[in-house]
């Protein structure tokens, strides 16, 4: 075999061996099997020096050919093992970004507002666009402000109207004893205390009575507290923001009807009745079978309240009512049982709002 077909016939194993190689570590061994020091190709070109002239002359631009074309293929195996490498790490690797069914419940749980809480929002909206305040205060109360200013003096018997919660302070001074506010009317008189008429103004709140509990009764619910107090208020003012109140959260004319009602602190009194929204009048739990909800006491301020809160019934005089704000979110959502409210139970409360 001539020399020249030596490095032929090397250069074509060496193309047979290369392809066959997966790894650039054989592909870094085989190099130096050829073109290393004791290489083949380096081999050959050793027995150069017994060669005529016109050998070397033919042989040597060979030689060297051979090797730039088999550094060029071990550069081009390297580069696509090296890419093969990445690729298959990159499968190996395949992050799954998109969601499993269980997370995406979990992703999808997050907390909503309680349904007392979008009634609450949604009817100081409509107050606030009507131009009322919107006031809180304390739930410990006095009697003073639960009671006394509200024109029910100590052994009044209205004061049994209302179950009470009291605090056995002794500190206290007799006749000012601290309590659970029974009703949010205790912020009528905080109210006018801290203004000067003409005003108008909602507080919504807890209250607290004790009280047994059934489907339509707990010992900690909800009022909103209304009151507007200027100059030549009549029932109609009341009558109309009532009605326009009403119509806003139901989206719809509500029946209502008026009957007249007891409560010490507004002279005359009504109890508002609205069409009960669970069984459409029919009768159920909640409307206790007669097809009416007593929605909303409300009234003419008595004038004894109104000096109470330091305001002049004969310049002024002013209404008050107090929704009875979970009975009216039983009524928008159709709930049979006053007791689910406070319930804390997730299956109740991811139905409203955000969850
Ligand atoms: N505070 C009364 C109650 O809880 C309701 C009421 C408020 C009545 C305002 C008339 C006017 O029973």
């Amino acid at each position: 075999m001539t020399m020249l077909e030596k490095l032929e016939s090397a250069y074509s194993t060496f193309c047979s061996e290369l392809e066959n190689l997966t790894t650039q570590a054989d592909v870094l061994n085989l190099k130096s099997n050829y073109l290393g020091k004791k290489g083949q190709v380096s081999e050959i070109l050793k027995s150069l020096k017994d060669a005529t002239p016109e050998q070397r002359k033919e042989i040597g631009p060979k030689a060297n050919e051979i090797k730039t074309k088999m550094t060029a293929d071990i550069a081009d195996k390297l580069a696509s093992i090296e890419l093969a490498e990445i690729n298959t790490k990159l499968a190996q690797n395949k992050i799954d970004i998109s969601l499993t069914d269980s997370v995406k419940e979990k992703a999808n749980f997050h907390g909503g507002f309680h349904p007392r809480t979008l009634i609450r929002q949604e009817i100081e909206d409509i107050f606030l666009s009507m131009g009322f305040e919107v006031l809180d205060g304390p739930h410990i109360d006095t009697e003073f402000y639960n009671f006394e200013a509200l024109n029910i003096p100590g052994d009044h018997p209205a004061r049994d109207m209302q179950d009470t919660f009291w605090f056995k302070d002794e500190k206290s001074e007799e006749g000012n004893k601290h309590l659970l506010r029974t009703h949010t009317s205790t912020i009528q008189i905080r109210g006018m205390l801290d203004r000067k008429p003409p005003f108008k103004f909602i507080a919504p709140g807890t209250v607290f009575r004790c009280e047994r509990t059934d489907a339509s009764h707990e010992m900690v619910f909800q009022q909103l507290e209304g009151m507007m107090v200027g100059k030549d208020i009549s029932v109609a003012n009341l009558i109309y923001f009532m009605k326009q109140t009403l119509k806003e959260i139901f989206k719809r004319d509500v029946e209502v009807r008026l009957r007249p009602g007891f409560f010490p602190f507004v002279e005359p009194g009504f109890e508002l009745d609205i069409k009960c929204q669970v069984c459409s009048g029919k009768g159920c739990s909640v409307c206790k079978k007669v097809g009416w909800v007593e929605l909303l006491p409300c009234g003419m301020v008595h004038p004894n309240v109104l000096r109470a809160g330091g305001i002049d019934p004969e310049e002024y005089n002013g209404f008050a009512f107090g929704l009875g704000l979970d009975r009216l979110v039983m009524m928008k959502y159709g709930i049979d049982d006053i007791r689910h409210l406070q319930s804390g139970d997730l299956r109740f409360n991811s139905q409203f709002g955000d969850y």
